[in-house]
């Protein structure tokens, strides 16, 4: 039985490629996870705001020595950081936009990349704090990145890769759903994907 956390990206909703995969790949955790739950968390629904000011001062100031404003500022980051803490299994649902993540992902990853929460400085450099998680991250593409000409235009695995590093996430696991602009593949890409799905 484990704690899966989905952080869906696309605003897509039912029609989205990357949440079809997702979900399918949540079906087979279920059956090798019998009594799995699930925090479903649609970041079109609750919106992360862009970091101001206020938030870049909050976030550098360990929690027990912010004042009341810089605590309400840290709120929604805290209780963010508290659920990632909190999932045995992180899958992460996301379209590409112009080669790399929507802005509403990278917000989210935005409140979980906090000094002292998740990552710490230490004489032997920087140390991610959030370790044991498997992570699942579940693409899809207009086009085809996974090989070929267009592979070096995808930013998506090698951000996801260095930011979730770390922060201590390093068993990760890219499953693509690509070329459904492309006639051709696009009429099998999703079948593909789901049989490619690997635990
Ligand atoms: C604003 C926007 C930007 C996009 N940028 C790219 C891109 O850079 N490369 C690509 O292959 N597809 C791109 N696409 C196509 C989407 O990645 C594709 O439609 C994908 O299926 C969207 O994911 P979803 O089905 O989970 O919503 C873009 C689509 C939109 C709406």
């Amino acid at each position: 039985m484990k704690k899966i956390l989905h952080v869906i990206a696309s605003p897509r909703g039912e029609a989205s490629y990357s949440q079809k995969l997702a979900n399918a790949l949540i079906d087979k955790l279920k059956t090798e996870y019998p009594g799995s739950g699930i925090l479903a968390k649609n970041l079109n629904r609750e919106v992360y705001e862009h970091l101001q000011l206020a938030h870049a001062s909050a976030f550098v100031i360990a929690p027990e020595k912010q004042d009341a404003g810089q605590a309400a500022i840290s709120l929604h980051s805290n209780e963010t950081v508290a659920e990632l803490l909190d999932a045995d299994i992180l899958v992460i649902s996301t379209p590409m936009y112009n080669f790399s993540i929507p802005s509403s992902l990278k917000a989210w990853l935005d409140h979980i990349t906090r000094s002292g929460l998740t990552f710490r400085f230490s004489a032997e450099g920087p140390e991610g704090l959030v370790t044991g998680k498997k992570i699942y991250v579940a693409i899809a593409s207009g086009g085809v990145y996974s090989e070929g000409v267009m592979k070096e235009f995808d930013f998506i695995e090698p951000y996801l890769k260095s930011v979730l590093a770390f922060i201590g996430l390093t068993d990760i696991n890219f499953l693509r759903v690509e070329g459904i602009s492309i006639p051709g593949i696009q009429e099998t890409a999703l079948e593909k994907a789901i049989s490619d799905i690997k635990l």
